[in-house]
C-alpha cells in the first residue's frame, strides 16, 4: 500500500526533479494516485468495494507522458508495470498477453499476489485501439478494449501458477497522443452559449472548453464503456523552446548532466554555453516530436568530440559556444 507519508504535494515535488512543465497533469496524476490508495483503505475498513477512478493521460508525442509514469513508479512503493496497447492489438492472444502483464506485476511484487493486487498498470498508446467512425472498425482494437475493460472493472485472473489475481484495486493509467482530438473538441464543446456577464465566468468557460470529456474520446473512436472507466483525464501540452532548453539542462539526469559525467570519467570538464542548448531546442522544435529528438541532436554534436578525447590525454576541458563554431580543447 502507498506509504502514509506520501501526499499529493510530495509526489509533485518528486516529479518536478525529472519532468519539466506539465504542472496540471502532475497534480491530477498525484491526486489520482493518492486518493486511489486512500479509497482502498477506507473500503477495506468499511468492507465495501471501491469505486475506482482510473486515469487517462492525453497529449502530443514526446511531451512526457511515459516519463511521468516511469518517474511516478520509482517514487511510489507499489509494484508498477508498463504495457503497450499497440502490441496488444497485434496479437491474436490478447487475454494471454494481459495475463502476462499481470504476471509481471506479481513478479515486481516479489511474487506476492496480495501486494500485486494493489499495484499500478500503465498502458501506453491507448489511442491506437480506436475504431474511427465511418471507417471499417478495427476488430482487434475493439476486442482489446473489451479485454482491458474486464480487468479494469475488476475480475479474477488466473495466473501461470494457477493462482488467482483480483484486479479490483489495481490502478490503471492509460496514455495516448490522440492526434486530431482537438478538432473533435472544438466541434463538440459548446459551453460558449451560457451567457457570461463577468470576466470570472469567461475563465470558467475557458477551462470547461479545454477539458477533455469521455464523450470526446468516444467520438474519437474508443468504446464508451472503456472511456467510462477512465474518468480522470490529465492533458499534456506541447513543449515550448524554453522547456526544451530546461529538459536538456535541468533534470537530475538531464542529457547535459549525463554527458558531463561521461567526460568527467575521462578526466575532462565539459562546458556548453546556453546558446548551444537554445540552438538544439530550436531544431528539435521544428521536428515537432516534443523532446524526443533532443538526445539525437545532442549526440550528433558530442560524438565527434567524444571520439577525440581518449586520444588526447592532455585535454582537461572542452568548451562549446555554438553549434556553428568548433569546440575549444584546452589542457588547463
Ligand atoms: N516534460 C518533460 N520533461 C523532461 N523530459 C521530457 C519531457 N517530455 C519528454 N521528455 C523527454 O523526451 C523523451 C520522450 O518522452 P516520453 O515521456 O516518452 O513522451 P510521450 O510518452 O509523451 O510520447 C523522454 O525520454 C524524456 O527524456
Ligand atoms: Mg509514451
Amino acid at each position: 500500500m502507498l506509504d502514509k507519508a506520501i501526499k499529493p504535494s510530495s509526489i509533485v515535488r518528486y516529479l518536478d526533479d525529472y519532468v519539466v512543465g506539465q504542472d496540471a497533469a502532475k497534480k491530477t496524476l498525484a491526486v489520482a494516485v493518492y486518493s486511489h490508495y486512500r479509497k482502498i483503505e477506507q473500503a477495506q475498513a468499511l468492507r465495501v468495494e471501491i469505486a475506482k477512478s482510473n486515469v487517462m493521460l492525453i497529449g502530443p508525442s514526446g511531451t512526457g507522458k511515459t516519463l511521468m509514469c516511469e518517474t511516478l513508479s520509482k517514487f511510489v512503493d507499489v509494484p508498477f508495470v508498463t504495457a503497450d496497447a499497440t502490441s496488444l492489438a497485434q496479437t491474436r492472444y490478447v487475454n494471454e498477453e494481459i495475463e502476462a502483464i499481470l504476471q509481471r506485476l506479481v513478479d515486481k511484487a516479489g511474487f506476492d499476489v496480495a501486494v500485486a493486487q494493489n499495484g499500478i498498470v500503465f498502458i501506453d498508446e491507448i489511442d491506437k485501439l480506436k475504431a474511427p467512425h465511418g471507417q471499417p472498425r478495427s476488430i482487434s482494437g475493439e476486442s482489446v478494449q473489451h479485454a482491458l475493460l474486464k480487468i479494469m472493472e475488476g475480475s479474477p485472473v488466473k495466473l501461470e501458477g494457477g493462482q488467482y489475481l483480483d484486479t479490483s484495486n489495481i490502478l490503471f493509467i492509460c496514455g495516448g497522443a490522440f492526434v486530431g482530438l482537438d478538432e473533435i473538441m472544438s466541434k463538440t464543446h459548446g459551453y460558449g452559449f451560457i451567457s457570461t456577464s463577468t470576466g470570472d465566468n469567461q475563465a470558467i468557460l475557458d477551462r470547461l472548453n479545454t477539458r477533455v470529456k469521455p464523450t470526446d474520446l468516444f467520438e474519437y473512436g474508443l468504446i464508451p464503456e472503456f472511456t467510462g472507466r477512465l474518468p480522470i483525464i490529465a492533458t499534456f501540452h506541447d513543449l515550448t523552446r524554453a522547456m526544451l532548453v530546461s529538459i536538456l539542462t535541468e533534470p537530475r539526469n538531464s542529457i547535459y548532466n549525463q554527458f558531463r559525467e561521461i567526460f568527467r570519467n575521462e578526466g575532462v570538464e565539459l562546458e556548453i554555453e546556453r546558446k548551444v542548448f537554445e540552438q538544439i531546442a530550436e531544431i528539435a522544435f521544428e521536428y515537432k516530436t516534443g523532446a524526443r529528438s533532443l538526445r539525437g541532436i545532442f549526440e550528433e554534436l558530442i560524438t565527434p568530440i567524444l571520439y577525440q578525447v581518449p586520444d588526447r590525454p592532455e585535454v582537461r576541458k572542452v568548451a562549446i559556444a555554438s553549434l556553428f563554431t568548433e569546440p575549444v580543447f584546452s589542457s588547463a
